[in-house]
């Protein structure tokens, strides 16, 4: 699988544009992940474009979240990436590198998207690590945003204020596709 296919995966699978728009930005952060940790890039990106494949026919049916989506992508994709998108979903312990980061992704992709949109311009690249720290703190903040899993990047030697640049230069590298300007 590449990323074309990994994209048209997701259009057909995902209608609406908010979980189109967080799919493309944790596989954004994943790129951006794998290559700080020498990993395979493409497979991160994928690995984060495909984790919430099964959302639509899963939001009233949270337990089968990311079970799905594994039983959908069979063998188009391998066991890694099979076993981060079940990680997600708290379906399976964290362990890997991949597992780790995906968890964690998921979480600040979230986060950074709140943070652009409450700017005037929209625009990611005037978002600062030292605004999107500020906005981390700030529990009242974009709350779905779980923080904690935010911060088990640290299980990779990733500190969050890198993490934060990591994310922010990840989704910026995509701007135009994420298209939070409207
Ligand atoms: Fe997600």
């Amino acid at each position: 699988m590449n990323r074309e296919e990994a994209l048209e995966l997701l259009n057909e699978n995902l209608k609406t544009e908010n979980l189109v728009t967080h799919s493309l930005a944790v596989g954004a952060i994943m790129k951006e992940l794998a290559i700080r940790l020498n990993q395979d890039k493409e497979k991160w990106e994928i690995t984060g474009l495909l984790h919430d494949l099964d959302y639509e026919i899963t939001k009233n049916d949270p337990e089968n979240h990311a079970v799905k989506t594994v039983e959908m992508l069979n063998d188009k994709v391998d066991d890694e990436t099979k076993n981060a998108i079940l990680a997600h979903n708290e379906k399976k312990e964290l362990e890997t590198n991949i597992e780790i980061a995906l968890y964690a992704a998921d979480q600040l992709s979230g986060l950074i998207v709140a943070a652009v949109l409450v700017r005037p311009t929209k625009d990611i690249n005037e978002l600062t690590v030292k605004s999107l720290k500020k906005k981390f703190k700030d529990k009242a903040f974009a709350r779905g945003a779980d923080r904690d899993k935010i911060k088990e990047i640290s299980k990779l030697n990733i500190e969050l204020n890198e993490f934060f640049e990591i994310g922010i230069r990840g989704m910026a590298n995509i701007k135009d596709e994420l298209r939070l300007d409207g």
